[in-house]
């Protein structure tokens, strides 16, 4: 197979991180027979120094072009002082936008070797954690109108909610499709006991469960739901939702399984092109000193594989690949115990390489 990946390597740790995951995939190509190819492209804090802007057009005409994007990090205090629509997170939301970018996918999963780092009781975390949020990202409250006038003598802030069938419908059909890929279940998540767009919301859910007969389908309130993730996370598979709730309620599954370094990402849209980013940022305190985490970025790459390409078996051994590494005990700063080895975000990179 032979795909273009347009690479954002960023800001701080990003370039770090990013030449550990062209590395992965590069064997990967080799071991499997594909060929990959990649175009640098500029966006955040270095394209502001070079361009004058955060995501310059023919940046954004370079990832429309590619196959997927991969990203690694971007922004810092060096452009801190700009204004909004200036400073380099403005090029990410470009992006996502010019993308046309829909579906946020976050795994929570925790690595068994990294248990003792979750906040959760172990006997919590023995029956394992292993989901998918998949949020709304372009619709919902974020996307309303937002007004603030005077009433009555005081001042009145209204934030309007609004879903239309077929925003609800193409987030929906990326969580069954992504439920196939996975252990073929989804749990729909809103708040239909009290609002209207949630109502429609799980009507439009349901039609879909139709659709996808062997998909196994479950609806479950917002804040049941909270409470859940905390109390028996081993019971969901992919967890879909609007924008709002799931902001929410993907920083929580992240919170559960320990290191933000080892966290990967997806956002989708209409066809295979998504773009692949750690949840992390930057890390102005640690970059340019070789100690970032790069498991993050790594499982990003291997995220593409098999959602935009298709290369189930190739994903699997890169996450095989980083679950050798961590049996062996070598860790990075971010996720350093007792007894571990203490490797730079290069060495677990060769290791990684080693073991594919
Ligand atoms: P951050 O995620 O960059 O860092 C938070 C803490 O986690 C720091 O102590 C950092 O050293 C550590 N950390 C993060 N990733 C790590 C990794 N891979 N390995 C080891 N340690 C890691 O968040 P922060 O400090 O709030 O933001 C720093 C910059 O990043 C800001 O300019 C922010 O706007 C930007 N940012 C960019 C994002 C993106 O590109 N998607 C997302 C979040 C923040
Ligand atoms: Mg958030």
């Amino acid at each position: 197979m032979e795909k273009q990946i347009a690479v954002i390597r960023g800001d701080g740790i990003g370039p770090e991180i990013v030449d550990q995951a062209l590395r992965v995939l590069d064997a990967v190509a080799e071991k499997y027979g594909h060929t990959f190819t990649y175009t640098d492209v500029d966006m955040g804090g270095i394209a502001i120094d070079k361009w004058g802007e955060p995501l310059p057009a023919a940046m954004l005409d370079k990832c429309l072009a590619a196959d997927s994007v991969l990203l690694g990090a971007v922004g810092g205090p060096k452009w801190d002082g700009l204004p909004g629509d200036k400073r380099p997170e403005k090029g990410l939301l470009a992006l996502r936008a010019g993308m046309g970018l829909y579906a946020n996918n976050r795994p929570a999963k925790l690595w068994p070797q990294l248990a003792a780092a979750s906040p959760l009781k172990p006997e919590i975390v023995e029956k394992g954690i292993d989901f998918i949020v998949v949020r709304e990202l372009i619709g919902g409250v974020y996307f309303g109108s937002h007004t603030t006038a005077e009433c009555g003598g005081e001042q009145k802030a209204t934030d309007v909610m609004s879903y239309a069938e077929h925003e609800i419908e193409r987030i929906g059909r990326i969580a069954f499709e992504t439920a196939r890929k996975r252990r073929n279940k989804v749990t729909s998540v809103d708040k239909a006991n009290v609002l209207d767009t949630s109502r429609l919301w799980r009507k439009v859910m349901h039609r879909l469960a139709e659709e996808y007969p062997d998909v196994e389908y479950a609806d479950m309130l917002v804040d049941n739901t909270a409470m859940q993730i905390v109390k028996a996370p081993s019971q969901f598979d992919v967890v879909v939702t609007e924008n709002m709730f799931g902001d929410i309620l993907s920083d929580e599954a992240s919170m559960i399984t320990g290191s933000i370094g080892m966290i990967p990402s997806s956002s989708l849209g209409e066809g295979s092109r998504g773009l692949y980013e750690p949840i992390h940022g930057s890390a102005p305190d640690i970059a340019g000193q070789n100690k970032a985490n790069p498991i993050g970025t790594i499982l990003s790459a291997a995220m593409m594989l098999k959602y935009s390409f298709d290369l189930d078996e190739e994903a699997a051994a890169i996450e095989a690949a980083v679950n050798k590494a961590l049996d062996a005990g070598l860790r990075t700063g971010d996720m350093m115990a007792e007894g571990c080895t203490l490797v730079s975000c290069s060495e677990m990179g060769d290791a990684i390489l080693k073991n594919l």
